[in-house]
């Protein structure tokens, strides 16, 4: 990820205005620009700087401002935007209409705003041209994907996303999609609210505050770095484009369902690294569907199947078509433990699996603390890959380890 620009100066209206640490954020033409940082840091002012200035200068602008819940947009996005356009004074050149939550400039830019909790008005965009994502972590992965495939198309003037938040868990989309790995579309401004010479003192005394009560709060909101505190099963994966050439093995993991989806994953290993790729994820698929699929899919007679054992006869009729499919070792924690000794990559194809692992968490209990089970929901995929490493690596390596414990 970039996160310096060659020096630029700014367009004289903006000079003094905008404060120096977003300097390089307002020349960023990347396709996504990731203002992280912690609280009052001015990241939201300097997004609906950006915003309003680039439908002034050009006209035929269609931004839109998102936020997960719509009606959280009120007092905070649209409330910046006046805030903003009064500062800078422009409010004459501006239409706000309060009722629609919508901005439009003398020129014929437009600007809406919307949650993404009304797929009606989401479906509904004609091709913007920007979109201002705030409070971006509140967003799921899909609903950020799908954000995401809005902007496109053939336009004058270049497709950004800004993503405004603050760093709060690493188990966020934010995080495995733009910093567990090198995403070169993406800049990324971080700030503090040190840089923001418009916060007060009490704001400062309040954070220090913090220092005590809550470290892992001030660690995201003073200091701005990711915080740990989550209950991800598995956040420290890594996306990459593709399978190594240099593997020691690979497994296959296979969860059967039938309203839920069916589930192969392709587990390949080489030492402590773990690769993992999709190879289907689907509903409603028949066993000869399965055996199908294993075919076309390049399965050979030869590779080690991991198959849950709660559906012997579906396994005997894999079996009978020639594959090589094992009952799974289902022991929920200790495979995932085992899984957990890895360094795992995710073939950036596997889209169904990155959803789930995004997802994957442990319960808690009322006061929030982490039991030892996940939460049972859209963990297909997962399990796939639980069988096929726990069946295959657990035992063995276990016994060198844990000698005594069988
Ligand atoms: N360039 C600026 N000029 C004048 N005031 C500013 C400027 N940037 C920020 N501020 C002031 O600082 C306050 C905090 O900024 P802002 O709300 O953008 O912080 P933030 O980083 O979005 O914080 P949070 O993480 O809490 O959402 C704003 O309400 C505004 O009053
Ligand atoms: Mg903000």
């Amino acid at each position: 990820m970039e996160t310096t620009t060659e020096k630029l100066i700014l367009p004289h209206d903006l000079v003094e205005k905008v404060l120096k640490v977003y300097e390089p954020a307002y020349h960023c033409q990347n396709r996504y620009l990731l203002l992280m940082g912690g609280a009052g840091s001015g990241k939201s002012f300097f997004a609906a700087q950006k915003v309003l200035h680039r439908m002034r200068h050009s006209a035929g602008h269609r931004f839109v401002v998102v936020r997960k819940v719509a009606r959280t947009i009120r007092n905070s996005a649209f409330q910046q935007l006046k805030d903003v356009a009064e500062f800078m004074g422009w409010k004459e050149e501006f239409k706000f209409s309060e009722s629609r939550m919508e901005v439009a400039h003398e020129n014929g830019s437009t600007l809406i705003t919307t949650g993404v909790d009304d797929p009606e008005k989401l479906k509904s965009l004609a091709q913007p041209t920007g979109i201002w994502v705030e409070e971006a972590t509140e967003l799921s992965a899909r609903e950020y994907r799908q954000l995401d495939l809005r902007l496109r198309g053939n336009t004058q003037d270049y497709l950004q996303i800004i993503f405004t938040f603050n760093p709060i868990s690493k188990k966020n989309y934010l995080y495995s999609q733009f910093y567990a790995r090198n995403n070169k579309n993406a800049f990324e401004v971080k700030t503090t609210h040190d840089q923001n010479e418009h916060v007060g003192d009490a704001y400062e005394e309040m954070l220090a505050e913090m220092k005590e009560l809550d470290p892992e709060y001030y660690k995201v909101y003073a200091l701005a770095e990711w915080g740990e505190n989550s209950n991800a099963i598995i956040y420290n994966y890594k996306i990459v484009p593709r399978m190594p050439n240099t593997l020691d093995e690979v497994l296959y993991g296979l969860d059967f369902g039938f309203n839920n989806p069916c589930a192969m994953v392709r587990v390949a290993y080489h030492e402590k690294d773990i690769y993992l790729e999709e190879v289907f994820y689907r509903r409603k698929l028949t066993t000869p569907q399965i055996i199908d699929l294993m075919n076309t899919r390049q399965i050979n007679q030869t590779d080690h199947i991991y198959a849950d054992s709660a559906n012997p006869d579906k396994i005997t009729e894999l079996q009978r078509a020639g594959f090589n499919v094992k009952h799974a070792e289902k022991s929920v924690f200790n495979g995932i433990s085992k899984v957990k000794e890895y360094h795992i990559h995710v073939v950036q194809n596997s889209t169904n699996l990155l959803n789930e692992l995004d997802n994957y968490v442990w319960k808690t209990d009322h006061d929030g603390n982490l039991l030892d089970d996940p939460e049972k929901h859209n963990d297909h995929a997962c399990d796939a890959i639980r069988y096929a490493i726990y069946s295959h690596l657990g035992k063995r390596k276990q016994s060198i380890i844990w000698g005594h414990s069988g």
